[in-house]
This record gives C-alpha cells, sequence and structure tokens, in this order.
C-alpha cells in the first residue's frame, strides 16, 4: 500500500464484517435440488465473479447474456439471452429462480443503446422478475446515484435504483464506485498506456480520489447480500482511497514503465482521450466519466466492504497487466466478438 493512505474498515449496519458467517445461500434443506439463482452476464465482468461465488456456495446459476459463445467450455451455468422486450421469454428465464443478480448497464450511449433505453431495459427486467416471482434482486448500481447529476450515468442509476425500490420486490443495492481484479478495463488500460505512449495525460493535479473494490470482494458482498431478506444498500468499496495520480504512478512501478506522466488542465482530457479512442477505435473515457472521477464521485467515505487492497493488487499484478488492450465496444457493442480485449489475470 502507499505511505500514508488511509486504510478505512468497519462495520456496515446489517453486513456482516468480512470473515463472519452469515445466513449462506446453501443448498435447500428441504429439497435436495439446489437452488437457482440468475446472474446477468456471467461471461462478463462482475457477473462472472458472482456467477463464480454462486456455484462455489453450491447454488445453480443460470445467466442472461447478450455472449452465449463467450461460456468457458464445460460450463454448468444454464444460459438464457439478455433480451428485454421479449417479455413472455423473459418472465420464462426467470421463473424458478431464486435471486437475480442484476449487473445489467451500459458504460457509454453508443448507436441505439442510450441510458434511457438501458433504464426502460431495467424496468423490463424487474417486471419480469416480479411476474417470475423471484424472491430477491441484488443489484450492481454505482455511488452517488444522483437523479439530478449533470452526469447522464448517474442519473439513470438512480433512476434504476428508482425503479427497483418502488417494484415491491426484496431487494439489495450495491454501489461500487469502481472495481479491479479480473479482466478489468480501467486499471489495465492505465497500464496499457503506460507500457505504450511515451507520455500519458493526467487531468489537473490527478487529486481526486478513487476508493476500488476487487472484482471478487464485490462478488462476495453480493452473494451475502442475496442470502438476506431486508432491503439494504450499500456501497461496495474496498479498504483503500487513492488519489487518481497516485493510482498511476502505482501501475507505472508495477509495469516498470518510462513514460512521463504529465498534468494537463482538465478541459484537454475528454478530447484527448477521444483523439486516442479514435486511434483505438474505443470510447477510452467519456468526457463525464472523467468530470465525475475529478468531481470526486469515484470516492466514497462509507466503511469498507472489501479485503483487497488495490495498490497491492496492482503491485503484484504488474507483469501481466496492460500487456493487451481491453477494448469496450467489442467487449459490448461488436455483433460478434473475434476478441474480447480481456488482459488481466485475476
Ligand atoms: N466496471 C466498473 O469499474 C464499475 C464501476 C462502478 C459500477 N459498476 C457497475 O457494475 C455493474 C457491472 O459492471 P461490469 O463492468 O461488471 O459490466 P459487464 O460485466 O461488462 O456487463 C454487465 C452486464 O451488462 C450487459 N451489458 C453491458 N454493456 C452492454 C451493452 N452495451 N449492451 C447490452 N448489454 C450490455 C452485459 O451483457 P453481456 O452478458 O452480453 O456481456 C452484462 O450482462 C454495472 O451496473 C456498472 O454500472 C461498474
Amino acid at each position: 500500500m502507499l505511505a500514508g493512505l488511509p486504510q478505512m474498515a468497519g462495520a456496515v449496519p446489517g453486513i456482516p464484517e468480512r470473515g463472519a458467517v452469515m445466513k449462506a445461500p446453501e443448498v435447500s434443506r428441504a429439497s435436495s435440488a439446489p437452488l437457482t439463482d440468475a446472474v446477468t452476464g456471467a461471461f462478463s465482468y462482475s457477473g462472472a465473479a458472482i456467477a463464480r461465488e454462486l456455484l462455489a456456495h453450491g447454488r445453480q446459476v443460470r445467466t442472461l447474456t447478450g455472449h452465449p459463445e463467450r461460456a468457458p467450455a464445460g460450463s454448468d451455468i444454464d444460459v438464457r439471452p439478455l433480451a428485454f422486450t421479449e417479455t413472455e421469454q423473459l418472465r420464462a428465464s426467470l421463473t424458478g429462480v431464486d435471486t437475480l443478480y442484476n449487473t445489467y448497464w451500459v458504460r457509454f450511449p453508443h448507436g441505439m443503446t442510450t441510458f434511457d433505453v438501458a433504464v426502460d431495459n431495467s424496468r423490463r427486467l424487474f417486471a419480469a422478475a416480479a411476474a417470475a416471482g423471484v424472491r430477491r434482486v441484488v443489484h450492481v448500481s454505482i455511488t452517488h446515484p444522483d437523479e439530478h447529476s449533470p452526469y447522464g450515468y448517474f442519473r439513470g442509476k438512480a433512476a434504476v435504483e428508482r425503479l427497483l425500490t418502488e417494484s415491491g420486490l426484496s431487494h439489495a443495492i450495491v454501489r461500487p464506485a469502481i472495481l479491479f481484479g479480473g479482466d478489468g478495463v480501467l486499471v489495465n488500460n492505465v497500464a496499457w498506456m503506460l507500457r505504450h505512449l511515451p507520455l500519458v495525460a493526467v487531468g489537473g493535479q490527478g487529486t481526486y480520489r478513487v476508493r476500488g473494490i476487487h472484482v471478487d470482494d464485490l462478488a462476495r458482498l453480493c452473494v451475502d447480500l442475496g442470502a438476506g431478506d431486508a432491503d439494504t444498500v450499500v456501497d461496495a468499496v474496498g479498504p483503500q482511497s487513492v488519489t487518481f495520480r497516485e493510482l498511476v504512478d502505482c501501475v507505472r512501478t508495477a509495469v516498470g514503465s518510462k513514460a512521463v506522466v504529465v498534468p494537463v488542465p482538465g478541459w484537454v482530457m475528454p478530447p484527448l482521450t477521444a483523439a486516442l479512442g479514435l486511434v483505438l477505435r474505443d470510447t477510452l473515457l467519456t468526457a463525464d466519466e472523467y468530470r465525475a472521477m475529478a468531481d470526486g464521485l469515484a470516492d466514497s467515505s462509507a466503511p469498507s466492504t472489501g479485503q483487497v487492497v488495490l495498490t497491492d493488487w496492482v503491485a503484484e499484478h504488474g507483469a501481466r497487466l496492460g500487456r493487451r488492450y481491453a477494448n469496450e465496444i467489442s467487449r459490448h457493442f461488436a455483433t460478434t466478438s473475434p476478441s474480447s480485449g480481456r488482459g488481466e489475470g485475476r
């Protein structure tokens, strides 16, 4: 961990501290058949971690996904389409499900896929869950959702939270700021730039903080919350808050980069990342993502709900980080995905 960085830990009301045993979602005692949970995106990022955690608890996992071809060979996961407008099919896919773990969202608008569409899709998903008799929904949101936010992502996430709370479904809302670990995009692509570019720009002085949580810590938190029945909202944040500049410097050291890190005025970042995105055929960082981070929305003062320390993890995984660029467009918007651009190890 970097010297001088705060270590935050403590109990979250309604959530056992790490290491405490919770009413674990085990195999049903009333029946010999394991209970089935549904996870959106079990072959993508956080959904894959949640699915692994559920399988480790002896649950059967069904996934709703737009990428069934990403199922690993021999996967036990029951695959259904993530088809929001197919109301009957969606209800049928959720029938017999105990808990729905919902990771669905879009990182940025692209083509016909806007945040409003994603809100409407979420509404359809919750309606189908209610109609199918799903017992509980664990919903992955974002820190600081706000229906009056200047940022569409945060407005949309607040709208989806409201839809869930008004749905009558038993729910837990889990709010991460930034995920790391596995094949996450952000840290990997910072590493990729530090490996491949002579200069890497940081907006302002990079003094805004990020409070990441390891994707496996997020998954454990979600599965713990799935076992409960109280309506809950919790920030999913790891034990460490670092400034963005500290994170970049930590990644630079971990990957052995000689790149010069250059502070630039904040207004330079959106056009700069847009230009780099054109070269990479990706959306590297949207203007809203940069501004929201610079506004402090990727930080939280909540007690830690994770264990893995971001900078420790970066130091440990430096050899693998940023070897390949992780392309968001090919992950989620390409009609076929010969390469998902997944690069990191857990
Ligand atoms: N990643 C982060 O750093 C981060 C930070 C804060 C909050 N979050 C929140 O955490 C949740 C999960 O994020 P994640 O990074 O783990 O996402 P992900 O695995 O990449 O995707 C989650 C789900 O959304 C679907 N999806 C994503 N983009 C889509 C698109 N353009 N069109 C249709 N479906 C799309 C995926 O479909 P497929 O099954 O077809 O892949 C998957 O089912 C989201 O709600 C996000 O807002 C993430």
